[in-house]
């Protein structure tokens, strides 16, 4: 009886892992983005050009790392997740230029806009983040870059890319943030969104003629139900600014939403012209708007509050950030959304990884792409 248990407990080992092997294993991730995907690049030059920054400062890293780990959150990012779930390492920082990169590289940078420094100067546009050459199309430049490490002939890299996971933002949140806080009227910014996602699609473009054949193209979050935007723009006389659904300022949403839509637009234009690939649009905002909406499913409290903050309505202050001294956290970052003010908790970017991985948040989700 014990034997026979023993056989059929094998038998079932045996044909698990052949059963629940997604159709897609990837040999590496190249990621691009700002401070929601960055992994240490950021710290990297602020080291080199002798700048500060909070992030390499508890209690950032505190859940997971257990110690600054370079990452605009308390522990692991949406790029962290999704490199555990293919079994490669934690991605890498480009900029560090540490060990090897066959893998994987994340070249996205907190702060980084998707259009060039040359853009908000020429518009007026003073930067929140010191200019640096950080952008999308410089980030894009460090893949050409570190290419022939990875892959010498046209056919070679083609055969590699087509086996990378490739992820494409979020980028634009910067972009927006940069244009808000300059006071732009939200005409000047609906203007320009589709420069900015021009930007996004000739990217996504040039990975695609490159090889690319799996890549993720997050959307923008909710902008409106960020406490850094909800404090310094913050309206007594205005109540109509308000979603009275869930206490985020509408015009930002609006905004997030057409970009959205714009980003889509063009991804539903790749799949056309590049039947081969898939491209994922990972959607950012309805994950985010739901913790907001319904925090008590997801074990959050005071969604519109960061965890770690010197108090005030939205526990944001721009003058006493994250990081500094006397700044300090909540008890349990696993109860809320938000972390600092601007980015997530790892509570919540597990969500949406989880989301963007087996759905509903991602079309298709990237467990269920068909190897084509
Ligand atoms: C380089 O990589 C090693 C091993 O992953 C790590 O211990 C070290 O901190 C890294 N150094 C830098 C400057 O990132
Ligand atoms: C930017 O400011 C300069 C100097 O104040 C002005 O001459 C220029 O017209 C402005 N440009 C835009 C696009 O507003
Ligand atoms: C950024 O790049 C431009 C050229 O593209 C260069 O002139 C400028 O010095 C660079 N700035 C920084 C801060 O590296
Ligand atoms: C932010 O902190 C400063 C310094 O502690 C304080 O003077 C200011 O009132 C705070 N602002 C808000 C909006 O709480």
């Amino acid at each position: 009886m014990k034997h026979k248990a023993l056989i059929i407990f094998s038998f079932l080992l045996f044909l698990w892992p052949i059963e629940t092997t997604p159709s897609h294993t990837f040999n590496s991730i190249f990621s691009f983005g700002d401070s929601y995907t960055d992994t240490g690049n950021l710290n990297v030059l602020a080291k080199k050009l002798a700048f500060p920054v909070y992030t390499d400062k508890l209690p950032y890293g505190e859940t997971f790392f257990h110690h600054p780990s370079n990452r605009c959150s308390d522990g692991r990012l949406i790029v962290d997740f999704l490199a555990e779930e293919f079994g490669l390492p934690l991605l890498r920082p480009y900029l560090a230029q540490n060990g090897t990169f066959r893998q994987g590289a994340n070249f996205a940078v907190a702060g980084a806009t998707t259009l060039e420094p040359v853009f908000f100067k020429q518009h007026n546009i003073t930067t929140i983040a010191i200019p640096l050459n950080t952008s999308l199309n410089f980030q894009f430049q460090w893949f050409e870059k570190l290419k022939p490490s990875l892959c010498r002939t046209t056919k070679e890299c083609r055969d590699y890319f087509g086996k990378s996971l490739f992820v494409v933002g979020e980028i634009g949140g910067n972009d927006y943030i940069n244009m808000y806080v300059n006071r732009l009227s939200m005409t000047q910014v609906r203007s320009f969104a589709s420069t900015i996602v021009q930007t996004i699609a000739s990217t996504i473009k040039k990975l695609l003629d490159q090889g690319a054949r799996t890549v993720v193209v997050p959307g923008n979050i909710p902008m409106g139900c960020m406490p850094m935007l909800l404090i310094t723009f913050k309206s007594h006389k205005h109540i109509s600014s308000y979603d009275h659904k869930t206490g985020c300022i509408k015009r930002f949403n609006i905004l997030s939403r057409y970009h959205n839509s714009l980003l889509f637009e063009e991804i539903k234009e790749f799949r056309v012209k590049y039947p081969h690939a898939t491209i994922i649009y990972a959607d950012y905002y309805k994950p985010v708007l739901n913790f907001v909406r319904y925090p008590e499913r997801y074990g959050f409290t005071k969604p519109l509050v960061a965890c770690c903050g010197k108090g005030g309505e939205y526990n944001y202050n721009s003058t006493e950030l994250c990081g500094m001294p006397q700044v300090s956290a909540c008890r349990n970052p696993s109860t809320h959304v938000n972390w600092d003010g601007v980015h997530l908790t790892e509570a919540a970017y597990r969500y949406v990884s989880t989301g963007w991985l087996k759905g509903p948040y991602a079309d298709p989700p990237i467990l269920g792409a068909q190897t084509k």
